[in-house]
């Protein structure tokens, strides 16, 4: 029988995303594959040793719904080391699957189709990671976009204010920015507190690449200032951190009155989250080495590959934060970056992500984004590739 024709989609625009087009097109074609951002690279011994344990030790049924006991507790402890702000496990940590769905949850608490005359509006900052849109749709609300003028730069707070209405409910920050690695400073902390108290504004900040950041810069944590603790979900995510990606858990912080309405969203979109690996990341936690060695971690890699594009003819700022490089080939080509992103794919083997997708009018500054959180054989074949399709152009 035919029913879709009568069946009306709910995400009319949505399609299969760029990063399973990519990632697919990497693999038929063999090609190094720098587009999505996972890791090529496994993770610690100890992490897959301590699930293996608790397993064994008959961690294996379902979780409590907000998440274990001693994760809740591990993440207030190094939540508390980091940022020297006390969040209460019981009442305001929430163990989520990944961020993606504590940002769905996050977004699905807050925005309303119709509570004063017409949709709650949020205000995405563009380039913008893409679930944030399809989520906001699905609850009635209403995207209102920030471009970010070109890949890289920093917020103009006028053109915010100008886009803030009676009907701006929420405004969802991303730091470090994924594509773009901008690291937010405090002036962008404090600007955004202005705003969240006139307008009385809640915010979600999406916070997975807390750790990836470089060149002595500082991770300023929304939950840092008072104000914005008392109106933010912070979202953290283990995936990155731990080189977990395929792991799928994350975590939501948010003050007791927002967490609790969150939660009754959470428990009826997942309820709970894989228990083994919840009791394993509870004990890793205890060891801060391996996040506090994240930065320069990541940082070495970023210069590798930026040192095997460096006689290139594409043009770059060494990214500020997360495993993302993104460089500029305008001065090479005038071709849609999509197009240049498959064509690199299929004739030198190196798949990346064409920014233009991170917007939602498709906004096209001939950037293609790379991911270098891959081996470093990876990284300078793909660097050398570049330099000598560039230098052939
Ligand atoms: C900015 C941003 N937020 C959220 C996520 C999703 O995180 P998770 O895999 O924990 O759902 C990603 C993953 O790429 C991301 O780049």
């Amino acid at each position: 029988m035919q029913t879709t024709q009568a069946f009306p989609s709910k995400l009319p625009n949505v399609g299969t995303t760029i990063f399973t087009v990519m990632s697919k097109l990497a693999a038929d074609t063999g090609a190094l594959n720098l587009s999505q951002g996972y890791p090529n690279f496994n993770t610690d011994p100890v992490l897959i040793e301590l699930v293996a344990k608790a397993m064994r030790d008959g961690h294996n049924q379902y979780a409590p719904m907000p998440g274990v006991p001693v994760l809740r507790e591990a993440i207030a402890q190094k939540t508390a080391r980091c940022y020297n702000v006390a969040y209460n496990p019981e009442t305001e940590i929430t163990v989520t699957t990944g961020a993606t769905e504590a940002i769905y949850a996050a977004i699905t608490t807050v925005v309303q189709p119709d509570r004063s005359a017409g949709p709650d509006e949020v205000i995405v900052f563009e380039p913008a990671y893409d679930s944030y849109v399809p989520a906001i749709e699905l609850s009635g609300g209403k995207p209102v976009f920030v471009s970010l003028d070109a890949p890289g730069s920093a917020i103009d707070w006028n053109v915010v204010r100008g886009k803030i209405t009676d009907r701006t409910r929420l405004i969802i920050v991303n730091t470090p920015h994924n594509p773009t690695g901008y690291v937010w400073t405090t002036d962008d902390l404090n600007q955004l507190a202005d705003l969240v108290q006139k307008h009385n504004l809640f915010v979600i900040s999406d916070e997975v690449y807390e750790h990836l950041i470089f060149d002595e810069r500082v991770h300023h944590s929304l939950m840092q200032h008072p104000l914005l603790r008392e109106r933010t979900f912070v979202v953290g995510s283990f995936g990155k951190t731990f080189h977990t990606t395929g792991w799928k858990i994350g975590y939501c912080l948010a003050p007791t009155d927002l967490t609790a309405e969150f939660r009754k969203v959470h428990q009826f979109v997942t309820f709970s989250v894989s228990t083994p690996m919840q009791y394993a990341l509870a004990e890793y936690l205890r060891n801060p080495a391996p996040y506090e060695a994240l930065p320069a971690f990541y940082q070495r890699k970023r210069d590798l590959f930026l040192q095997s594009i460096h006689h290139s003819r594409f043009q770059f700022v060494p990214s500020e934060g997360t495993f993302f490089q993104n460089v500029s080939y305008a001065g090479i080509t005038s071709e849609p970056d999509y197009d240049l992103a498959v064509r690199l794919t299929r004739d030198i083997g190196v798949a990346s992500i064409p920014v233009s997708v991170f917007y939602h009018d498709r906004t096209d500054h001939k950037t293609l984004r790379f991911c270098f959180a891959k081996d470093d054989e990876t990284l300078v074949q793909a660097g050398e590739r570049l330099t000598r399709w560039s230098l052939n152009q």
